[in-house]
């Protein structure tokens, strides 16, 4: 096949990580109204990408009681619907669940404190709901454990360093296990992704953002390939990395 060719240069695209593509979000002066944007249509992306449903119900339900607390720790929370979802899901299931959401970004926790009574049901002010501007080290440094901790869609937006600290601190804070879930690089991942939001998004950070989030994120491949070897990664649809650690693991 012709180097310049056009199959040539599909097969070549996405065939590494972009380590230095910046998302707009992750700029400290990006426009303000689109980052609210961004957060406010995070539950509409998630809930068709990211599937948290399927994870809650693989892997927090079954360590849930009725009659016990479990706590769990969401890193990295944004505008915290992910936390928000958990804690709807686990009070329709009649499960005990105290959930604590942080994120060192002042304008993540402020838009996540902001929609606390907004909206029915579950919300940000709901007892055993908390949302903390603070980064996971500093939990560790007070001596916090959860039984879960999990995370959605932050560790491609990592350095090396602070990747390997995020999976250290987790190790640290967690008593029963740590979920870490992530878009996993692919070629018709980008594809879909590129033409599903085409139409959709106006004044929001998504589209582009999220298609720069597939250049930076990792295949599983890679992902084995850097992490210390008591975690674990496992393939999800649609185009996902999990990342899982359970404590127990390192008696095994
Ligand atoms: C793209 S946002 C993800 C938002 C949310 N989890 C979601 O899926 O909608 C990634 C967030 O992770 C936060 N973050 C990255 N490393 C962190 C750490 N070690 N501790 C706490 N937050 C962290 C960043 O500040 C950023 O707001």
């Amino acid at each position: 096949m012709p180097e310049g060719s056009p199959a040539a240069a599909w097969r070549r695209f996405l065939a590494e990580r972009d380590q230095h593509a910046v998302e707009e979000m992750d700029k400290p002066d990006c426009d303000p109204a689109a980052l609210a944007r961004t957060y406010a249509q995070f539950p509409l992306i998630n809930s068709v990408v990211s599937r948290w449903h399927s994870t809650y119900t693989e892997y927090i339900r079954p360590l849930l009681s009725p009659n016990q607390n479990t706590t769990l720790l969401d890193i990295g929370c944004g505008g915290g619907d992910i936390a928000i979802a958990l804690a709807r899901w686990a009070a329709r299931d009649r499960m005990q669940l105290s959930i604590t959401a942080i994120d060192p970004d002042a304008r993540a926790i402020a838009f996540a404190q902001a929609h606390a009574s907004r909206q029915g049901g579950v919300t940000h002010a709901s007892p055993g709901m908390v949302f903390r501007r603070a980064h996971s080290s500093e939990l560790v440094r007070e001596g916090a454990m959860f039984d879960v901790v999990i995370s959605n869609h932050i560790l491609h937006h990592l350095s090396a360093e602070e990747f390997a600290g995020l999976l250290a601190d987790s190790e640290q804070l967690a008593r029963q296990g740590v979920v870490h879930s992530d878009i996993a690089r692919s070629r018709l991942g980008y594809a879909l992704f590129s033409a599903g939001t085409l139409p959709f998004f106006p004044g929001s950070f998504i589209r582009r953002d999220g298609l720069t989030s597939i250049r930076r994120s990792y295949t599983a491949a890679e992902m084995r390939a850097v992490v210390p070897p008591i975690w674990r990664v496992k393939s999800a649809r649609p185009y996902r990395n999990l990342l899982l650690y359970s404590p127990a693991w390192q008696h095994a």
